[in-house]
This record gives structure tokens, C-alpha cells and sequence, in this order.
């Protein structure tokens, strides 16, 4: 296992490229189960999830070719993705334990070859996260779902010739809606037979994303991005040629761990059309983002923006909620949590979509934050300075508001279980070396024995 050694204290600074957006890439690749004909993707970052993906891919009977960026300064690299064995439906326990978004296979795959085996995807460290909404839709496009052995078999009416069949399906939840759910019902609906509504949709841009690729594929989706989306479904959907937007979490991370360190940072190929709360509230704490308009405001593309991040000196405490799509997003929670570990005052962080999603809080404390958390309400008091110390990585997002911290902190911070940074991030630690930061990888059997010890 690998872990990050930082030393803080550099001001990052520089110029850097947004890669490709994870949780774009990953319905997107699974489209290519939608039909015959190869898919060919750009921008796909190069990360342990895709990786994954490509896995489970293969095992469904696909044929895919990844040419990743050849170094950390692109925005991702390239995938043919070629669906020839349509025999082979069931993904496996033994990838999809290790990626939940594997559960996005489901609804292309059924919906193309009339059956579709896949593992039940467990929950994981931000919370339970259940598949009900993704059944309840693909349910009410007409499949039959049953659980066996721990896995979804899913069947058309009338198996490989059968087709799934439009229908009005609300896929609300206790939580809003569901981002994967609305992927699975988009996708399996564009090759229904008649009209479907989907009430109550994910609005997120990877989600208009995906849509924006199948239309391109032969499919009528009209409505994505807002909570109804109409698929009026066709008979077979072709091959197409699409690039993956810029991924609006990586640049949150990155405009944090500038404002963190008090740098001065310019990011290009950057989605700020969909990260409005994310500006919203770096600017209240006093972070400033000036966008570069050289080109006139007809021409230019909200998604691929370049812009610079400098910090005032004073970081002011603020309150946030975290919210579907346009609100503030879960997976920059961790990250700003950081951040406001050193704003001047009381700050107030609450999490509306995985209420457990605060594993990095006790980590933080353990480098001189003072966070308090009550049920999925976290209130941070700012200090000075943060100390560095040895802290374990728990999830994704958790991993990087530790490398955040570490980064601004006095001293050396070591951490542990980066592999779930992998899943998310490319080549974070080079790509933070070229900012100016100093961070290492080390292998845990490197590093010295007191560093070595698990927290
Ligand atoms: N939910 C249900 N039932 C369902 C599905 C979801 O109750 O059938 C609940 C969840 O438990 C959660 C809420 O609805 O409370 C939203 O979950 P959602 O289904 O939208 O999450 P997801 O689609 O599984 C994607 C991202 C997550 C991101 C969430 C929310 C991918 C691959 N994953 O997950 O990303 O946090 O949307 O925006 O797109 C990450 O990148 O670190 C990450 C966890």
C-alpha cells in the first residue's frame, strides 16, 4: 500500500489542466453495452475506477482499447469501447465489489440484450447507498427484477427479442434524486418502445453529458439537466465519437488546495458553468476566482474555461448545505471541511446526501483542527494553523481534504491508504509537485517504522 508524505508550507502555484471527469467517464462507457457498433471516448482520465470499468467491460463481452495521456499534464487519454459478446451479462461480485458504479452496466445491458446479471452492490465508507430507485425505474420501463445469489437478474418480457417499454417513473428518494439511477433509466429508455418521462431526474451535468452522447448515438432524450427528461426510445442506437467533460470535483479540489495554501494557481479546461455553488461559496470564505474572458461570451465554452485562484489573506468562516445538482456537491464537502478548518470564526457544514459522510473529521483533529459534529451537521471553529501528523485516508473525498490539510499544515504529514485517491484522482501528487508542493509517494514498507504505524 502506497502513502503520501507531504511537507507543508509550499504555496502552490502555477498552471494546471482539469482532466477528464470520473463520474462522467463511467455511464458513458457503460453506454457502449447499448449497442454493436464501437464507442470512441477522449478526455478519459486515467484512474483506478475506469480501470475497473475496463474490467468489468471485458467481462460483458466488450472489446476495449485505453491509450492513457502520456503524461499528468493532459485531460485524459483516449478508449475504443467495441460490444461484441452480447452472451456474456453478468458482472461479477468480484469487480463490482470494488466499484459501485458498476451498477450502471445494469440498464444498457438490459435494455440491449433483453437480460443483465449484476452483482448487488454493497455500501461503503460515506454511507449505505441502496439500489431501489435504479430497480424501481427499470421496473417501470416494464423489466423483471429478481435477486439471486446476491446478484440483480434483470429480463425483458420475451427475453433477447423483447423490448423494455416507456412509462412515466418518478425516481425521487429520501434524498432527492438519484445521479446513477437517472443514468441506468436514461439509458435502458432510449431503446424502449414509445415515450418516457422521468420525473424528478438527477439534474447533474454528467448527466446532460451522457445525454448529450446517446442523442449523438441515434437516441431522443430532450430535458436533461432539468428534473423531467423525455426519451422517446428507437429501435438500435449506432457508434459515436465524444469527449468527456472536464470534472468539476477535481477542480474544486484543486482551487481548495490553492486557497489552502494561500497560492496562486491558474486551472484550464475548467467546468465553471457547473460549479456555481462550489464558487459561490470558495468566494464567500474569500477566495478569489477571476475568470479569463479573452474570447467574446457568444463563443466561448462555460465547460472549458481557464481560470486563476488566488486567496485573501483573511479566510471567512461560512455556512454550507450540500445539495443535488445545482447545489453545493457532497463530494467537495471533505474538501472545504479543510479548508475551514483555518477560516477566522465558526463555520457550519451540513451533509443532505450521505448524512455519514464526515470520516475525515476525526483525522483532521488529530492535526489541530477543532471540528464538531453533530448527526450530519459538522461545526468547525478555524484555527491558526494545522500541525502535521500520521492520518488514514477512509474514502475517496476524505483522502483528498487530508492532503489539503497537510498541504497548508506545519510539518511533515504522512497519508496512509491513498489507494482510495487513486480511484479519483490522477497523478495527484505530480500533478501537485507541479504547483510547487512538496509531496511523495512511498510505498508503506519504505517508510520509516514510526510512520508506518496505522493511526
Ligand atoms: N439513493 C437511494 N436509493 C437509490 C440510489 C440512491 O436512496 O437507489 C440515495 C443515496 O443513498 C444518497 C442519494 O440517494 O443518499 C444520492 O445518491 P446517488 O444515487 O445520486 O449517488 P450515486 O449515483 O451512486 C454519484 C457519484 C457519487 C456522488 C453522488 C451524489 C458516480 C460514480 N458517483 O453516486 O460520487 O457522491 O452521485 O452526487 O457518479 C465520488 O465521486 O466520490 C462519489 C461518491
Amino acid at each position: 500500500m502506497d502513502q503520501f508524505v507531504i511537507s507543508g508550507g509550499a504555496r502552490l502555484n502555477g498552471r494546471l489542466t482539469i482532466k477528464g471527469s470520473k463520474n462522467a467517464a463511467l455511464p458513458l462507457m457503460a453506454a457502449a453495452l447499448l449497442t454493436d457498433k464501437p464507442l470512441l471516448l477522449n478526455d478519459v482520465p486515467d484512474l483506478a475506477d475506469i480501470r475497473n470499468m475496463v474490467r468489468l467491460l471485458e467481462q460483458l463481452g466488450c472489446q476495449v482499447d485505453f491509450a492513457p495521456p502520456p503524461d499528468a499534464s493532459f485531460a485524459g487519454g483516449k478508449m475504443v469501447i467495441h460490444s461484441q459478446d452480447e452472451s456474456a451479462s453478468h458482472a461479477k461480485y468480484d469487480i463490482v465489489k470494488t466499484m459501485r458504479a458498476s451498477i450502471c452496466t445494469l440498464g444498457p445491458m438490459l435494455a440491449r440484450r433483453g437480460f443483465a446479471r449484476v452483482s448487488m452492490p454493497g455500501g461503503c465508507a460515506i454511507g449505505d447507498r441502496p439500489v431501489d430507485l435504479h430497480l424501481h425505474g427499470l421496473r417501470g420501463l416494464g423489466a423483471e427484477i429478481q435477486l439471486h445469489q446476491g446478484d440483480i437478474v434483470a429480463r425483458v418480457p420475451g427475453g433477447k427479442g423483447g423490448r423494455l417499454k416507456g412509462g412515466r417513473i418518478f425516481l425521487g428518494g429520501p434524498f432527492g434524486s438519484t445521479v446513477l439511477g437517472t443514468a441506468n433509466v436514461m439509458s435502458a429508455a432510449t431503446l424502449a418502445g414509445g415515450q418516457t418521462m422521468i420525473e424528478c431526474a438527477a439534474c447533474e451535468p454528467e448527466i446532460v453529458d451522457l445525454a448529450k452522447m446517446l442523442n449523438a448515438m441515434g437516441a431522443r432524450i430532450r430535458g436533461a439537466g432539468s428534473p423531467r427528461i423525455i426519451i422517446d426510445g428507437v429501435e438500435t442506437l449506432k457508434g459515436t465519437e465524444h469527449a468527456v467533460i472536464p470534472d468539476r470535483i477535481e477542480a474544486g479540489t484543486y482551487m481548495i488546495a490553492a486557497a489552502a495554501t494561500n497560492g496562486d494557481v491558474t486551472l484550464d479546461n475548467c467546468p465553471m458553468d457547473a460549479m456555481i455553488a462550489t464558487c459561490d461559496a470558495l468566494s464567500r470564505v474569500g477566495v478569489i476566482l477571476s475568470e479569463e474572458k479573452s474570447a467574446p461570451t457568444a463563443g466561448r465554452d462555460l465547460m472549458r474555461t481557464t481560470v486563476r485562484v488566488t486567496c485573501s489573506r483573511l479566510l471567512r468562516p461560512i455556512e454550507v448545505t450540500t445539495q443535488p445538482h445545482p447545489g453545493f456537491p457532497t463530494d467537495v464537502q471533505a474538501q472545504l471541511v479543510a479548508l475551514l478548518t483555518m477560516a477566522e470564526g465558526n463555520s457550519v457544514v451540513t451533509e443532505r446526501i450521505y448524512p455519514e459522510r464526515f470520516l475525515h473529521v476525526a483525522e483532521l483533529g488529530r492535526m489541530g483542527a477543532k471540528v464538531l459534529r453533530q448527526g450530519p451537521t459538522a461545526i468547525i471553529t478555524g484555527v491558526k494553523r494545522l500541525v502535521g501528523a500520521p492520518v488514514m485516508a477512509s474514502d475517496l473525498r476524505a483522502s483528498a481534504c487530508l492532503i489539503i490539510a497537510g498541504l497548508a499544515a506545519e510539518g511533515t504529514t504522512t497519508v496512509s491508504r491513498v489507494y482510495h485517491l487513486d480511484r479519483g484522482y490522477e497523478r495527484m501528487e505530480e500533478r501537485l509537485r507541479m504547483l510547487g508542493a512538496d509531496i511523495q509517494r512511498v510505498s508503506e514498507k519504505q517508510a520509516a517504522p514510526s510512520e508506518a504505524v496505522a493511526v
